[in-house]
């Protein structure tokens, strides 16, 4: 841990699947972005996941990991195949995702869902309760059932396997603390989701969620049931604020936000932090979807939203990343959309023209200044 962080690198994974394409996008408007503004970020290319199992054995190979925590950001895209399905978990393309949330420890994925309005009309939800929404969710990602102690084998005469939901109260607090100080800059009321009412591990988050609590008296803290949370996410959105989750009910509920709230998996950013100055980690939440790979159909906007992210939280450049997420947003009032959100009426791009397209709309708006 004692290893300098160079603090103008970005390191960026592209992984497999559709990474590589949409990364590409990313990379370009990030380059665009860095160009305009004069910053000083260099990128670096990096094998992880599918393309670097079968390259040298390993998901995340040592002399990538090494580059990740001396550099200040990873832009990662998506990992995963096919032809990797029934390989362990440690040799899956997605540990490569894992152990490096794991490795840098970076505890606090967070998420945010803000519908488009250009996309209000055609969500999968009324308009009238997509409207004003805004809502951060915080998911611990390097603890609980995740990485907890697993097992599968023989037992008597049939078979067993176990995952074990383990978590320990300073996992907990961190990651109650970055939700707080989330909140404080928003509209001030967090939400804990979990299933307390059968979980010995959520007995334990709200006991230190009470705890931290007190040291952000001004802020309103309550507590809601999983389930009841799926339910609440479609049936009235705006009565949340920041949700904070662990690792597995963070990942579901994701799904929902994305999915049902912003209207498709393929827009949502995430950042993954941990404490200041350290590396943090920055992409899209979506899967590999290799059935559209190399086709140019992929949807580059969680992807290329994610490079927003890391130049607000890794950079402090809130103003680039402004530009970026308005960018995006002007693109999608224009009409256009890639192959997964069309709709009537607009006009379908492909991977390659959104991300043309993205940068267009920067360099139009940074020339009027
Ligand atoms: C996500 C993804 C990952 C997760 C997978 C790829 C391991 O689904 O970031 O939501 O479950 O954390
Ligand atoms: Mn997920």
């Amino acid at each position: 841990m004692t290893e300098a962080v160079n603090a103008n690198r970005v390191v960026v994974l592209p992984g497999d699947g559709i990474g590589p394409e949409i990364i590409g996008e990313a990379v370009k408007v990030l380059q665009e972005t860095i160009r305009i503004f004069g910053l000083k970020i260099e990128l670096q290319e990096k094998v992880a996941g599918g393309a670097a199992l079968d390259s040298t054995g390993e998901p995340l190979p040592a002399d990538t990991l090494q580059a990740c925590r001396s550099a200040r950001a990873v832009l990662h895209g998506t990992f995963g195949g096919p032809q990797w399905e029934d390989y362990p978990l440690n040799k899956k393309p997605l540990s490569a995702l894992l152990t490096l949330r794991k490795e840098l420890d970076v505890y606090a994925n967070l998420r945010r869902a803000r519908p488009f309005p250009a996309m209000l009309e055609k969500a999968p939800l009324k308009k009238e309760l997509l409207e004003g929404v805004d809502l951060m969710l915080i998911r611990e990602v390097t603890s609980g059932i995740y990485f907890g102690p697993k097992e599968s084998g023989a037992f008597g005469r049939g078979i067993k396997a176990s995952d074990t939901m383990l978590y320990s109260d300073f996992e907990i607090e961190r990651v109650a603390r970055q939700a707080f100080a989330i909140s404080r800059s928003r509209r001030g009321k967090v939400t804990c989701v979990d299933k307390a009412n059968v979980l010995e591990c959520s007995r334990l988050w709200r006991k230190v969620m009470r705890d931290v609590h007190r040291d952000f008296p001004e802020m309103e803290l309550n507590f809601m049931y999983v389930d009841d949370c799926a339910l609440q996410l479609v049936l009235n959105p705006r009565q949340f604020d920041v949700i904070i989750a662990s690792n597995i009910f963070g990942d579901i509920l994701s799904n929902v936000v994305s999915g049902a709230l912003v209207g498709s998996v393929g827009v949502l950013p995430s950042a993954t932090l941990g404490e200041g100055s350290r590396t943090s980690l920055f992409g899209p939440i979506h899967g590999p979807v290799n059935e559209i790979a190399g086709q140019n159909l992929a949807n580059p906007l969680g992807a290329i939203l994610s490079t927003a992210l890391m130049l607000e939280f890794a950079f402090g450049e809130g103003k680039p990343a402004t530009v970026i997420e308005n960018a995006v947003e002007m693109v999608l009032e224009d009409g256009y959309r890639s192959a997964e959100l069309m709709v009537p009426g607009a006009r379908q791009v492909g991977t390659s023209e959104m991300g043309d397209l993205v940068v267009e709309k920067i360099r139009a708006m940074t020339a009027a200044k």
